[in-house]
């Protein structure tokens, strides 16, 4: 429901400005790891979106299947499906925006740190390919570890003299989702009235929400407080024990991957005051990539926000914090130099 209410709201701004009746502009959207727990929902959802006209849909296999189901779905985009190395540069050419959820998922006891590995390689090579072929997309990066797959992409980018920090972003809105969730059920309100920022990283303790700055204000305890930050930071870890071997979040991180690439795109189509919280280079600490607030527009990040007023327990989190944050940032850079 908050999906399509934020896509009616995008269209209701529009006629505000006088050009209802002109259909959205036409929007390519490609999905690299398309086949996987994300990927498949993350096709559906992105194929029900108004705004992209065209759906590309990659992976290294079983896309020709995702593609072909989902495309028969009645909404306005086509759908393709590529697969293998070989059709890559298809699949991305042209995007407008390009969003990876390709990578391994977390097992009982793995930190997002244990993919690092695997998953390293996986965006180093695909923000290479990206550079090439599709080199002023809007990047959507879900595979983690995100506090590292972020820096990564954005190296590759510098040699490949492609980069431009505004383009290019980590998907925290699962974050988001889940400390929205949390708090609203805690402070007995619709969760869909609830705004909940959630800055800094997007792994353990480097994920602060900032429930001081939650509206509507509820005046919860402090020990609530700390269990619902708590809750927020381990909300993978809840998903991973539960499922027990079969992976980590899918359903619930296609729901946020869509409704942060729908926020992108409304950015881009010109639509005013689109707010999301995002993992981009910034100035905000002296990280040199953080999230926070940002103002999506025609270029991608229009505008970082800074923290606003902090409590003492989220001040503290700050600071504890920043170290794990920068050792992840710098353990990317240093992988996609090597
Ligand atoms: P999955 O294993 O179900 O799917 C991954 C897909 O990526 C597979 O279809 C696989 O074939 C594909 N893939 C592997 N190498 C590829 C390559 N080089 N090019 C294109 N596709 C490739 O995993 P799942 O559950 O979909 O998770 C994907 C990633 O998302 C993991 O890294 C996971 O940790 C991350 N994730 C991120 C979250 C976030 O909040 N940012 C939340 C949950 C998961």
């Amino acid at each position: 429901r908050s999906l399509h209410s934020a896509v009616s709201r995008g269209s209701s701004h529009l006629s505000r400005r006088g050009y209802a009746t002109e259909p959205a502009p036409e929007r390519k959207v490609a999905i690299l790891g398309a086949a996987g727990g994300i990927g498949q929902p993350l096709s559906l959802l992105l194929k029900l979106n108004p705004l992209v006209s065209s759906l590309s849909l990659y992976d290294i296999g079983g896309t020709p299947g995702v593609a072909a189901d989902v495309s028969h779905i009645n909404t306005r985009s086509e759908v393709v499906g590529y697969q293998g190395e070989e059709q890559l540069g298809k699949a991305l050419e042209g995007a407008d925006v390009v969003i990876i959820p390709a990578g391994v998922p977390r097992k009982p006891g793995m930190t997002r740190d244990d993919l690092f590995n695997i998953n390293a390689g996986i965006v180093k090579s695909l923000a290479a390919a990206i550079a090439k072929y599709s080199p002023n997309a809007l990047v959507n990066i879900i595979s983690n570890p995100v506090n590292s797959t972020v820096p990564i992409a954005a190296e590759v980018f510098k040699k490949a003299g492609t980069y431009d920090e505004r383009r290019l972003f980590g998907v925290t809105t699962l974050d988001v989702v889940r400390a929205k969730t949390f708090y609203a059920g805690k402070a007995k309100v619709p969760v869909a009235d609830v705004n909940v920022p959630v800055v800094g990283g997007h792994a353990g303790i480097t994920i602060l929400p900032l429930f001081s700055q939650a509206t509507p204000q509820a005046n919860l305890d402090d020990d609530v407080i700390q269990a619902l930050t708590k809750r927020t930071q381990d909300g993978g870890t809840e998903v991973v024990e539960a499922k027990a071997g079969k992976g980590s979040a899918t359903l619930s991180m296609a729901y946020a991957g869509a409704y942060f690439a729908d926020a992108v795109l409304k950015g881009l189509n010109g639509v005013p005051d689109v707010i999301e919280p995002s993992f981009v280079q910034s100035n905000v600490t002296d990280l040199p990539f953080f999230a926070s607030k940002v103002r999506l527009g025609k270029n991608g990040v229009e505008e970082v926000f800074g923290l606003g007023t902090l409590s003492d327990y989220e001040k503290q989190g700050l600071e504890n914090l920043k170290g794990e944050l920068a050792a992840s940032i710098e353990k990317g850079i240093k992988f996609a130099n090597q």
